[in-house]
Formats: structure tokens, C-alpha cells, sequence
């Protein structure tokens, strides 16, 4: 397994738009993304993590360990038991909810240190079109709530923008008019 380093967002690479991954996948890009997945999954296992100092996390975007293409992660386990797994390579948003959602608790990045408290105001739902190594297949996803939040904050990687960009400093704790508070 391809070992990864995770830049912080002192680093500009961080805030550069990353560009179109060519498909079919090279083995390169391949190995990468799998490598990511299992980070991830290894993130979650409390004992493993602690061992390898690892801070656990839900998603991450490929220009976090210094590869600036249009692809992401994300893992994560539901409250029934079940994981929502994706390996998305040149997401497009299609559509999204004029109903906003963020969550109490706010955000936190594997690339940041730093607390960075406030709501993180993003589209309740939305729809995103890509190629999922999963299925190895074009795929079509429909997300509602915390999912579509784990989702556009991984997309936001692909575009230089981090979740602490969409805290307002001024009234960091106030939510937007009709706002979903997860
Ligand atoms: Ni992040």
C-alpha cells in the first residue's frame, strides 16, 4: 500500500484548484485513491490509529496528500450499522438544495490543526455526477443532510477551499434562514 502524507493547509497546494483526471484511471491514480480508502477505514479503528497517531477522519480529497486531481474519498459508518463508501473521480454537483445544513458541532479537516469553531453553511442536499472506482461505473448520487456535507466538503478540497472559508467571522453561530442544524 502507497504510504501518504497529509499536507496542512499552511501548505499552497492546499489552495490550488486541482485539475480533471484523465479515465480510464492510470495505476498511479489507482493506487493513490485505494490507498486513501483504507487511510480512512484504518483512521476508524481506534486502536490502530492511536498506535499510528492517526486522527480520524470521514473523507479525503486527493490534493490533501499532495496530488492536485479532481478526486476524492469519503467513509463513513451510519447510525444503522451500514458504511457509505465512495472512491469519486471528477465530480460535478448537478444540483442543489436552496435549503442549507451545517453541523452543530461545525467542521474539522484531517488537514487542520487548528480549531476553527462555527457553522459551515452548506447546501442541504444535492445531486453529483461521477465515476466511482467502487463500481467502476459513471454514478449518480442523491444525498440528503450529513452525507451531502461530507460530500461537498470533499469537493471543496478539489476547488482550494477549506471548511473554516464558509464560517462567517462575524456571526459565526448564526444559522441562515430555514438552515438544517445536524
Ligand atoms: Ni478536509
Amino acid at each position: 500500500m502507497k504510504k501518504l502524507r497529509i499536507l496542512k493547509d499552511t501548505n499552497p497546494s492546499l489552495r490550488k484548484k486541482s485539475v480533471e483526471v484523465k479515465l480510464p484511471l492510470s495505476q498511479e491514480d489507482k493506487d493513490t485513491l485505494l490507498a486513501m480508502n483504507e487511510w480512512l477505514r484504518l483512521s476508524q479503528d481506534d486502536e490502530y490509529a492511536e498506535k499510528h497517531n492517526m486522527k480520524a477522519g470521514v473523507g479525503m480529497a486527493a490534493p490533501q496528500v499532495g496530488v492536485n486531481k479532481r478526486m476524492f474519498v469519503i467513509y463513513f459508518q451510519n447510525n444503522d450499522g451500514t458504511y457509505t463508501n465512495y472512491i469519486l473521480v471528477n465530480p460535478r454537483i448537478i444540483e442543489q438544495s436552496a435549503k442549507m445544513a451545517a453541523l452543530n458541532g461545525g467542521e474539522g479537516c484531517l488537514s487542520v490543526d487548528n480549531p476553527h469553531q462555527g457553522l459551515v453553511h452548506r447546501h442541504n442536499k444535492i445531486k453529483l455526477v461521477a465515476y466511482n472506482l467502487l463500481s467502476d461505473k459513471e454514478e449518480t448520487i442523491t444525498a440528503e443532510g450529513y452525507e451531502a456535507i461530507v460530500l461537498q466538503h470533499e469537493y471543496d478540497h478539489l476547488d482550494g477551499i477549506l471548511f473554516y472559508d464558509r464560517i462567517d467571522p462575524f456571526q459565526p453561530n448564526n444559522p441562515k434562514p430555514g438552515e438544517k442544524i445536524i
